[in-house]
Formats: structure tokens, C-alpha cells, sequence
């Protein structure tokens, strides 16, 4: 099956979850999920937390206000959107933007994982604590895991199918919106990604 099949796969399979408890919220509301989007060869992964109101709406991942500044991050290292690929752990929304809940992470995390197979990245750049959380403990770091304030910004190493692969730990960029220092703290841990380009 060719990575697009594959993709559109997860795609179907996500559509006829009517076991989630964010589906009944997906059809009241109209909302799409959000799979995911950009190149299925990328070398970096960004894993973001959970769709919000504009994603939903539109059925793609960062196009809200967080992710203009998600593109504006991407390309301050040189590289553009669909040079890389733009997913969540949570493929549908949470109402009110709320945290996900463990219940949610665990039915949507082994749509993630397939995205990871399928893609085979260099690096995974997650976005937020949550995802962070998920895809250390995925990769065997859990010892390593400690606060996002205390780890942002870092590399770690693990391996994927015996293939290296960096995780990078960044601040959500939804967190930089109203905080300007907090944008520069990205801006600055975003450089980290340059020698992977
Ligand atoms: N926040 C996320 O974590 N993901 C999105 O797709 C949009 C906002």
C-alpha cells in the first residue's frame, strides 16, 4: 500500500470512531477530524496536542492563530510547512479547548503511532506537554521526562525501528500568543531543528 493509502487509512478509520467521546461533539458541531498534514516523507514531525475550533472547522492541523505562528516558526529555519509533517496526539477536538484527557490520548495515540511508521522521521518535535509526554514515554524516555519549563528546547536520543531518531521538546506556540517572552523562548529553542535541515 502506497504511504498516501495508508494515511487515508487512518484517515477512514479515525472518521468511523463513533467509540470516542469527542465524536458526538464532532457531529453536533459538523467538525472534521484532523488527521494531519504535509509531506509523508518529511524528515521532522511536529506532534502537536489536540485540534481546536478552527482545525476542526476546516479539517487541517495549526491553521488557527497558534499555527500562523507554528509557520512562522517552520520557516524561520528555512524550511516551509509542506516541507514538513503537522499532526496531533488527539485527532478530534476537545469541547472548549480543553486538555485531553488519558482516556482520549490512549484511543488516538495508535493513530499517531502509524503516522510515525508510515513517515519513518529523523526527528519528532513535539508541541505542549501532552504531546510530549506521550511521545517520551513512547520512545523509552520516560526517566528523562521532567517539566516542560525544565526541558523545552532539548534534544534526546532513542531509536525508531533501529533508525536514530531525536525528540525535541518545545513549548506549545498557542502558549507564546499572548506572552512575548515565551514567543522568544521559541523562536530561540525552534534554532535547535536548524542542523536537522
Ligand atoms: N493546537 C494543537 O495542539 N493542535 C492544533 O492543530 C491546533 C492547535
Amino acid at each position: 500500500m502506497s504511504k498516501n493509502d495508508e494515511m487515508k487509512k487512518i484517515r477512514d478509520e479515525v472518521l468511523a470512531l463513533n467509540v470516542s467521546p469527542l465524536y458526538s461533539c464532532r457531529q453536533t458541531n459538523h467538525y472534521y477530524p484532523v488527521i494531519g498534514e504535509g509531506n509523508h516523507d518529511a524528515a521532522i514531525i511536529f506532534v502537536g496536542e489536540a485540534p481546536g475550533k478552527t482545525e476542526a472547522e476546516t479539517g487541517k492541523p495549526f491553521c488557527g492563530a497558534a499555527g500562523k505562528f507554528l509557520t512562522e516558526l517552520v520557516e524561520s529555519i528555512g524550511l516551509k510547512r509542506e516541507q514538513v509533517y503537522i499532526t496531533n496526539i488527539v485527532k478530534d477536538r476537545p469541547p472548549e479547548n480543553r486538555d485531553p484527557t488519558p482516556e482520549e490520548i490512549k484511543l488516538y495515540g495508535p493513530f499517531l503511532d502509524r503516522q510515525i511508521d508510515i513517515i519513518k522521521p529523523r526527528v519528532i518535535a513535539t508541541l505542549g506537554r501532552h504531546s510530549m509526554g506521550y511521545i517520551m514515554k513512547k520512545f523509552d524516555l520516560e526517566l528523562e521526562l521532567e517539566t516542560i519549563s525544565r526541558i523545552h528546547g532539548k534534544i534526546f536520543e532513542s531509536y525508531h525501528n533501529d533508525r536514530p531518531l531525536s525528540i525535541i521538546t518545545l513549548y506549545h506556540p498557542a502558549a507564546a500568543l499572548y506572552n512575548g517572552s515565551m514567543r522568544d523562548v521559541l523562536k530561540k529553542d525552534f534554532e535547535i531543528l536548524k542542523k536537522f535541515v
